[in-house]
C-alpha cells in the first residue's frame, strides 16, 4: 500500500452566503521514497489540498470529503491527538516564509529540537541537544553549535530556511510536505536547498510533496507532477512525460512561462 492515499478530496468553505468549493476531486498517491510535484497558477489549491492531507485545515467553516489515508491513518476521521503525534513526527511542513514560521521569541536549537521532545520524550536534553546539533549541520549549517543559542533575527533568510527544513526533518518523517519552500530566497540558495531535499530523500527515504511556482526546480527535483487549475487536478504524469509532452493547453502555456535557463536533467 502506498504511503499517502488520497481518493476524491473535496474542500468547500462556508464563510461565504454561497458556499465555495475550492478542490475538487483531487486523487493523489505517494510511494514511500518518491517525490511528487503540484504545480499551477496562484490560488488553483495547491496549498489548500496539501494542508488537508497535513490535517492542518480544522476549520468549522469548511468541508473536507473524501479520504486522506496516511501511513495507514484515516486522517480526515482520526482524534485530534492521533492528527498531532502524526505532524512533526511522521508527516513534516515546511512553508515558503520561513519568519513567520519560527518563533522570534525562542532559539534556534529549541525550535529544531521543539518536536523532538514532544514525540520522543524518552530521549534526554543532553542526547536531544546532540541529535539538533547533528541536524543542523546536516542542512550544512555552519557552526551549529554558536546557531543554537541564536535568535531567528539573527539569522540570514536562507539559514531560517535550513533551520526550518532541520526542525521538519529532526525526527526524520516519512513525508515531507514543501510548500514553495523556496520562493522568497535567492537563486543560488534555492538550488542549495533543492540539493539538500535530493539528499534528505536519498538517504532517508523521505518522500516529498513539492509545490512550487518554479517549473525549472520541480523538474530538476520531482520523479511525478501533478497540474492543478480551478480546484482540480487536470494532468499528472511522470516529470519526462509531463515535461516533454504536455497534454493540456494550460500545461503547454505553464512550462512555456519557465526562464530559458540551463536545466539540470542528470535527476530526472
Ligand atoms: N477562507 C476562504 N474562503 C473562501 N475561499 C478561500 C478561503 N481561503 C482560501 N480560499 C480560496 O481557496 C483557493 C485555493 O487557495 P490555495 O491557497 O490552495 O491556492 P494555491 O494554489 O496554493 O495558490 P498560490 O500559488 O498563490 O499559493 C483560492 O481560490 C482561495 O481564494
Ligand atoms: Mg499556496
Amino acid at each position: 500500500m502506498s504511503l499517502l492515499q488520497v481518493k476524491d478530496l473535496n474542500i468547500e468553505f462556508h464563510d461565504h452566503i454561497i458556499p465555495e468549493t475550492v478542490v475538487y476531486d483531487f486523487d493523489l498517491e505517494i510511494d514511500q521514497g518518491e517525490i511528487v510535484g503540484l504545480v499551477g497558477e496562484s490560488g488553483s489549491g495547491k496549498s489548500m489540498s496539501a494542508m488537508a492531507i497535513a490535517g492542518l485545515l480544522s476549520r468549522h467553516d469548511m468541508t473536507k470529503r473524501g479520504s486522506i489515508i496516511f501511513d495507514g491513518t484515516d486522517m480526515l476521521n482520526c482524534s485530534r491527538d492521533k492528527l498531532r503525534s502524526i505532524q512533526g513526527d511522521t508527516l513534516s511542513v515546511v512553508f515558503q516564509e520561513p519568519m513567520t514560521s519560527l518563533d522570534p521569541l525562542k532559539k534556534i536549537g529549541y525550535q529544531v529540537g521543539e518536536s523532538m521532545m514532544l514525540h520522543r520524550p524518552d530521549i534526554s536534553p543532553e542526547d536531544r541537544k546532540k541529535r539538533v546539533i547533528e541536524v543542523m549541520s546536516h542542512v550544512d549549517l555552519d557552526e551549529p553549535e554558536k546557531l543554537y543559542d541564536m535568535y531567528p533575527h539573527e539569522l540570514s533568510g536562507g539559514m531560517r530556511q535550513r533551520v526550518m527544513i532541520a526542525a521538519a526533518m529532526a525526527i526524520t518523517p516519512k513525508l515531507l510536505i514543501a510548500d514553495e519552500p523556496t520562493t522568497a530566497l535567492d537563486v543560488t540558495i534555492q538550488a542549495e536547498v533543492i540539493e539538500l531535499l535530493k539528499h534528505i530523500n536519498r538517504k532517508h527515504n523521505t518522500s516529498i510533496l513539492f509545490i512550487s511556482h518554479d517549473l525549472s526546480l520541480v523538474r530538476s527535483l520531482c520523479d511525478r507532477v501533478l497540474v492543478m487549475q480551478q480546484g482540480r487536478i487536470v494532468e499528472s504524469g511522470s516529470t519526462k512525460q509531463v515535461f516533454e509532452h504536455p497534454a493540456m493547453e494550460y500545461t503547454k502555456k505553464l512550462i512555456s512561462s519557465i526562464p530559458k535557463v540551463e536545466i539540470d536533467d542528470t535527476d530526472c
